[in-house]
């Protein structure tokens, strides 16, 4: 079964990121219009080269800490694509830190993009979605969200963030046909993962049941599979895709 995404409308955040990159350009291909979100201006122009071609992918430098500008980043993709009918949250942030010496800045910084960010996204598509009388919302949550992890308490507290987020979302816009799920990944060959020392890559990669860490085209299905009418019947769901990092 071909999952087909025509007359769809994408805001994609982390777009010049691994995980990104690749769902935006799986949609290109599925048919939507899709924009492009990220905070690396360079990073974001050659995705959107790449991907581009078919005239209906913009790029929008943005932090998404920034309700305003993220706003004014959706207003302007809508003027070209068209009200968005589907959102992904990728842009995230991670650093290893031990919580004994936590700062608080690291704290607020990754609270401030991990959750608040995905929040203003999804505030920004709620209108553009109303008007179309349906939308689907994917966030990236994690794994580390679902199992803890050693020195990761910041970014496990805004993804355990998301997930709840999430499930609360998808109650309050059921009634406007509007699904919301969390993907919680694990270990997936990003840049974000070799932010950790090789000593626990190594031990991580000898943990999971597949072997090796995840790619980004073992991830992206998944996303297609809940924008698509074919996945229609999931929300409020999270959908563990960890390489048997969490066993549910
Ligand atoms: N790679 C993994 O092992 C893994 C595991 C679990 C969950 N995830 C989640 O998957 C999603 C995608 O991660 P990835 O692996 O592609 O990471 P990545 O680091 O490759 O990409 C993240 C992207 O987010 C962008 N970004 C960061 N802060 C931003 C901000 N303030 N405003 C706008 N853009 C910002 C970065 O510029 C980057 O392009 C993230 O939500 C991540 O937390 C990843």
């Amino acid at each position: 079964m071909e999952l087909r995404l025509d007359g769809e409308v994408a805001v994609v955040t982390g777009a010049a990121g691994g995980i990104g990159q690749g769902v935006a350009s799986a949609m290109v291909e599925a048919g939507a219009g899709v924009a492009l979100l990220d905070r690396d201006p360079a990073g974001l122009r050659a995705v959107s080269e790449r991907i581009g071609a078919n005239g209906k992918v913009t790029h929008h430098p943005v932090d998404v800490r920034d309700p305003a500008a993220v706003h004014a980043a959706i207003a302007a993709a809508t003027e070209t694509l068209g009200d968005p009918t589907v959102l992904v949250t990728a842009a995230a942030i991670d650093k290893a830190v031990n919580v004994v010496d936590l700062e608080i800045d690291v704290w607020r910084e990754m609270l401030d993009i991990n959750l608040s960010g995905t929040f203003f996204c999804l505030k920004a598509v709620i209108p553009g979605m109303l008007r179309r009388g349906r939308g689907r919302v994917i966030m990236f949550g994690s794994n580390i969200a679902l199992k803890g992890g050693e020195e990761i308490s910041p970014y496990g507290a805004a993804k355990a963030g998301v997930h709840g987020l999430a499930r609360c979302a998808a109650i309050d816009l059921a009634p406007h046909k509007i699904n919301v799920n969390v993907i919680a990944p694990g270990p997936v060959d990003t840049e974000m993962l070799y932010l950790f020392p090789d000593e626990w890559l190594a031990k991580k990669r000898g943990e999971l049941l597949t072997g090796d860490f995840g790619r980004v085209d073992q991830i992206v299905p998944t996303v297609i599979l809940l924008a698509s009418e074919a996945g229609s019947f999931y929300t409020g769901s999270t959908l563990n895709v960890s390489g048997g990092d969490v066993l549910q």
